[in-house]
Parts: structure tokens; sequence; C-alpha cells
């Protein structure tokens, strides 16, 4: 059984170990805001905070978790209140397909809770490993520039928990731990798929 508090909500998954943590929070935990990019730990898209620190998920085996705190982009805004750096991505108007976002802002909050005035510098070596197909980094560094222009709202959007969507898998709840199995996906009828396929050629 693997155990760890996700946004803030002590969890407990019998998993393989060696499962990828992204696979994990996406398929079982249901948590589908980070991403599967490259799956090789080069894109960013899946990052997720792991103690605080920014971790590319889907080449960190689940097991690496075990005891730890995880931060996923679903427990970053505090309720309906987004956090003043999702705010900042809103106003500068930053995504474009959107794919990557999650994962950048992941980033960025890494940074901006680290340091609270950083140079152009920091932000290019902070952000560097989060590709951005749609060519959004103008737009990204406009985005963290306007939370540092504003940092009293850095300090009114601490992390804070959120409710989790556990809509993919089924669980329980023992002495306040969240309890998850895999969820059991039923693979379609091959008859029922080839009348549906049938149908809408029709
Ligand atoms: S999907 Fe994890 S770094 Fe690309
Ligand atoms: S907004 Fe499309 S990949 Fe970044």
């Amino acid at each position: 059984m693997i155990k760890f508090e996700i946004n803030g909500k002590p969890t407990a998954l019998d998993v393989d170990p060696n499962a990828p943590l992204l696979w994990v929070v996406r398929e079982v935990i249901g948590l589908t805001g980070s991403k599967f990019g490259c799956g090789m730990g080069l894109c960013g898209a899946c990052t997720m905070h792991l103690n605080g620190e920014p971790v590319r998920t889907c080449v960190l085996p689940v097991s690496a978790a075990n005891g730890q705190r995880i931060t996923t982009i679903e427990g970053v805004a505090d309720g309906e209140t987004l956090h003043p750096v999702q705010q900042a991505w809103v106003d500068e108007n930053v995504p474009q397909c959107g794919y990557c976002q999650s994962g950048q802002i992941m980033s960025a909050l890494a940074l901006l809770e680290k340091n609270t005035n950083p140079s152009d510098k920091d932000i290019q070596a902070a952000m560097a490993g989060n590709i951005c197909r749609c060519g959004t980094y103008p737009r990204i560094e406009k985005a963290i520039k306007r939370v540092i222009n504003n940092k009293q709202s850095l300090q009114q959007g601490s992390l804070k928990e959120s409710l989790i969507n556990t809509s993919a898998s089924s669980s329980n709840t023992a002495n306040g731990v969240e309890i998850y199995e895999p969820a059991k996906r039923e693979l379609p009828n091959e008859a029922d798929a080839v009348a549906k396929a049938t149908r809408e050629t029709m």
C-alpha cells in the first residue's frame, strides 16, 4: 500500500510501486490536470510538486512519493478563487492550446514560492524545462512578471487543500485516509463497437 498526502488529503493506494506517479494520479485518483507529454522527463507537461519541489511525474515511480506530500494543479486554487499565479495566466491570456500550461504553472509556482523577486535569468532557468509547442513563452514570462509586480498577492495565495475529483476510481475512507482501488474499466463489447461505427458512417 502506497500512502501520501495529495492536495492536503491523506491517501492510500493499492498500486504497483513502479507505476509512474503521473499514471496513478490521472488514472487511479482521477486528477487529470497534469498531462502526459513526452513520458521521458523532457517536456514538463506532467509537473507536480513533491514536498514543494517541481518533479517530472511521468518518470517518477509512485513508490518515491510514499510518505510524501504531493500538490497537483487541482490543489493550487483556493476553492473558486484562483491562485495569483493562475490569475496572472488568465490576465495575460497565456494559454493557446493549454496542454502544457498546468506544468508551466507548477514550475512558475515553485520558483515564486522560493524567490518572490526572480531576475529574468532566474525565470528563464526555472522555466527552461517546460516546453510549449504553441510558443507561449513571452506571455508566460509576462504573467510571471505580473505576479512579481503584485507581490502582496503571493502571500494570500499559498497552496490550499482542494477537493479531489474521485470519479475515475472507487474509493472509501478509513480514519480520514482516502483509499483507492484502481478503476475497473469495461472494454466495449466488440459487436456493439462495430454496430456503433456502422451507424456513424451511414
Ligand atoms: S510528460 Fe513528463 S516530462 Fe514530458
Ligand atoms: S499552450 Fe499549447 S503546448 Fe503550450
